[in-house]
């Protein structure tokens, strides 16, 4: 029973993986102009740079700066550019943030007169409900502890229709596929 134990730790970590490596994405705030006190020239605000992509749980936003800082706070003191009491605080001069809920991320210049000056960023994470596919793939059972059968019907209703999901599609099955190797090695 000790393989079958093995077999089903190695059956959750690859669904975990599968899950958390599929959609996440990296987003470089600002693009090359970084994190960074507006000039008044900037091609767009960082709100509108925000408003041009989907953030999904699990993606991370990269900053890049100098002589400045990265807070997470609250709306309202998102609003005051109130830099007295954040959630968190990076200095570090490359952050990279990782979303693990959904919902309204506030970010501001630890300066306050940079924040003033539009150094600042909404983020707003969709709800998975609000993610069209695929939801991570229900984890396939195995039966019993003794040469399990895999649901194939499991993997068929996600509902991939676009060139970027077949990519998510050969990914699963690459994983699948690991698994199965490892599940043979095992029975
Ligand atoms: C950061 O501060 C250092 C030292 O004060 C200065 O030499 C450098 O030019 C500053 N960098 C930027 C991007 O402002
Ligand atoms: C900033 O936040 C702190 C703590 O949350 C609060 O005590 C202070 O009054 C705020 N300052 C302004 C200008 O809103």
């Amino acid at each position: 029973m000790a393989s079958a134990a093995i077999t089903f730790k190695i059956l959750l970590l690859s669904a975990l993986f599968a899950a958390v490596l599929v959609n996440s994405y990296r987003f470089e705030v600002g693009d090359e102009r970084g994190w960074t006190k507006p000039t008044g020239k900037d091609p767009m605000s960082y709100n509108q740079w925000a408003g041009r992509n989907r953030f999904h749980i699990g993606d991370t936003v990269y900053f890049k700066y100098q002589n400045d800082s990265v807070l997470v706070v609250t709306s309202a003191d998102y609003l005051n550019c109130n830099t007295s009491n954040p959630i968190s605080k990076f200095e570090d001069g490359e952050t990279v943030f990782q979303f693990d809920h959904s919902g309204f991320f506030y970010f501001i210049s630890g300066q306050a007169d940079h924040c003033k000056a539009g150094q600042k960023i909404i983020i707003r994470v969709m709800h998975p409900s609000e993610v069209e596919s695929p939801e991570p793939a229900p984890s396939p059972q195995a039966t019993g502890g003794d040469g399990g059968g895999w649901d194939s019907s499991n993997w068929e209703p996600l509902g991939f229709n676009s060139t970027t999901k077949l990519s998510v599609v050969s990914y699963l099955m690459t994983v699948l596929a690991g698994v199965f190797v490892v599940l043979y090695l095992f029975m």
